[in-house]
């Protein structure tokens, strides 16, 4: 039985003032019973979410880390430094990262090894975008990049890694994939993924993302293989996140 997950990014956004909210609306009984939350805030609100969000059920994540423990990385932020504010969850490879920042498939798998090396749970982000899609090479592009990082782990190790679906053109946009294309990709991604063992495939945790919302998140969650999401824009606002993870209840 997997345990779903609804992880909140806040991406370059939010406020401590958010944290509060969160705080407030996030009592102990606010999740149902078996579901996941976490919020996965910029770096320099993990040291105010680790204290705000104590008394909530919300997990904390973080949206990268580099590879290296420690050194001379300007601007970069390690596993043990994570650690050491409570951190559960990393995203590693978000198609934003991708685009933006040059995250590689070998950059990709050094930050999933990085990560848990250290207690961390790796977000594998994988997705394609419109030009891939209308060009019929989605499965192409999402298995080449889920087998970029399975291909290279141990056996335990694939248990741990949570992947998230992200299609790229249903990011930001308003334009979800429908709970049938999404359902269709990450049933390809388990049954894909079973190749490397019956038992990986059915304790998989994969996640939607792409424009979940109050409105749509029942709908694929009800799908089978859907078993969480990644939230960007509705997990800034507490009501609408609340309501999601009641939808995976
Ligand atoms: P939106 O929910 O804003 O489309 O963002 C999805 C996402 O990229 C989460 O990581």
């Amino acid at each position: 039985m997997r345990t779903p997950l609804i992880a909140g990014n806040w991406k370059m956004n939010g406020s401590r003032a958010l944290l509060e909210a969160f705080a407030e609306t996030f009592t102990a009984e606010a999740l149902p019973e078996g579901v996941k939350a976490a919020l996965i805030v910029p770096f320099p609100y993990l040291d105010a979410a680790q204290r705000t969000l104590e008394t909530t059920p919300l997990a904390l994540g973080a949206q990268t880390l580099n590879v290296e423990v420690s050194g001379a990385h300007t601007g970069e932020v390690s596993a043990p430094m994570l650690n050491e504010f409570g951190v559960r969850y990393v995203l590693v490879g978000h198609s934003e990262r991708r685009a933006l920042y040059g995250d590689s498939d070998e950059m990709i798998l050094g930050r999933v090894n990085t990560a848990l090396g250290h207690d961390l749970t790796p977000i594998l982000c994988v997705g394609e975008t419109l030009e891939e899609r209308e060009a019929d090479r989605t499965m192409t592009v999402v298995l080449a990049q889920v087998d970029a990082v399975f291909d290279a782990l141990d056996a335990a190790a694939r248990e741990r890694v949570v992947i998230a679906y992200e299609p790229v053109w249903a990011i930001g946009t308003g334009r979800t994939a429908s709970p049938e294309q999404a359902q269709e990709v990450m049933a390809g991604i388990r049954a894909h993924l079973s190749r490397h063992g019956a038992r990986l495939g059915e304790s998989l945790v994969l996640l939607y993302g792409g424009s979940m919302n109050a409105a749509n998140a029942a709908e694929l969650l009800a799908k089978p293989d859907i078993d969480g999401g990644l939230v960007g824009g509705a997990s800034l606002k507490t009501d609408d996140f609340l309501t999601i993870c009641q939808s995976a209840g």
